[in-house]
């Protein structure tokens, strides 16, 4: 079975850099090659969900070079491969805590989210200074702040409500998450969304992760068994 939804938690592209004697940034930057190639081969897989944790809320205390440097990256990323998004049909949207993004990087995501959001043949998610708690911190206060006009929300809310109120509300939940570089963590990512999800951990650092390796994870995925709490 391939999966509809994959998520990735991209990790190690630090110390890739470091392990070739360069900057962390070169880490970043080679990371983006690795971005576009499983991009190309979730969509040829047949994938319909490519989600990725590209920068957490904690990843804020990071350098002010880094994050500035990886901020940079990412705008310019996006500027650089729009036209190809939209030849491949990539639909391209941006999930996170947005109001800490500065003016000008929200200024581009909105455009590639609105010229790409026709498209059907893969959803590209870029998880943005995202986190899980985060997440449910904001849906439960917009559903406090609905109780106020409508007295019964917190008796009726069933689960199926509560998802619509987080920032995924359009997104299937994750069937698939890979983190590479040999953490074996959750590190804050989709923790509500994640319930259900089978993991496939790797060794191999983020820069390194190419074809061959996505393979490997979605073969290790059709060999999965996911029963969701039932019995056979
Ligand atoms: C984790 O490696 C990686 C990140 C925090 C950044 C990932 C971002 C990119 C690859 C750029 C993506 C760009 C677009 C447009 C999606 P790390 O720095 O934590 O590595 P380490 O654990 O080895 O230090």
């Amino acid at each position: 079975m391939v999966p509809e939804h994959v998520s990735i938690i991209m990790d190690g592209n630090g110390r890739w850099a470091v392990s070739k004697g360069l900057n962390r940034s070169a880490g970043h930057i080679e990371g983006v090659e690795s971005v576009r190639c499983i991009l190309r081969e979730a969509a040829k897989s047949g994938v319909k969900y490519l989600s990725l944790y590209a920068f957490s809320e904690e990843n804020w205390k990071r350098s002010e070079a880094e994050v500035s440097a990886l901020m940079d990256l990412m705008m310019k990323s996006m500027i650089g491969e729009i036209e190809l998004m939209c030849e491949e049909k990539v639909r391209f949207v941006v999930l996170g805590n947005r109001s800490r993004l500065s003016d000008e990087l929200n200024g581009t995501i909105d455009a590639c989210m609105e010229k790409t959001k026709d498209n059907k043949v893969i959803t590209l998610v870029i998880f943005l200074s995202y986190s899980g708690k985060w997440d449910i911190l904001q849906a439960a206060r917009r559903i406090a702040a609905d109780a106020v006009s409508d007295p019964h929300l917190a008796s009726r809310l069933s689960m199926e409500d509560f998802d619509r109120y987080l920032v995924t509300a359009d997104i299937p939940d994750p069937d698939l998450i890979i983190r590479t570089s040999g953490e074996q963590r959750i590190s804050n990512y989709l923790l509500w969304q994640a319930a259900y999800s089978e993991f496939y951990f790797t060794d191999t650092l983020w820069p390194e992760f190419r074809e061959e390796e996505w393979k490997k994870a979605l073969d290790a995925y059709a060999k999965r068994d996911r029963r969701y709490g039932k019995t056979k």
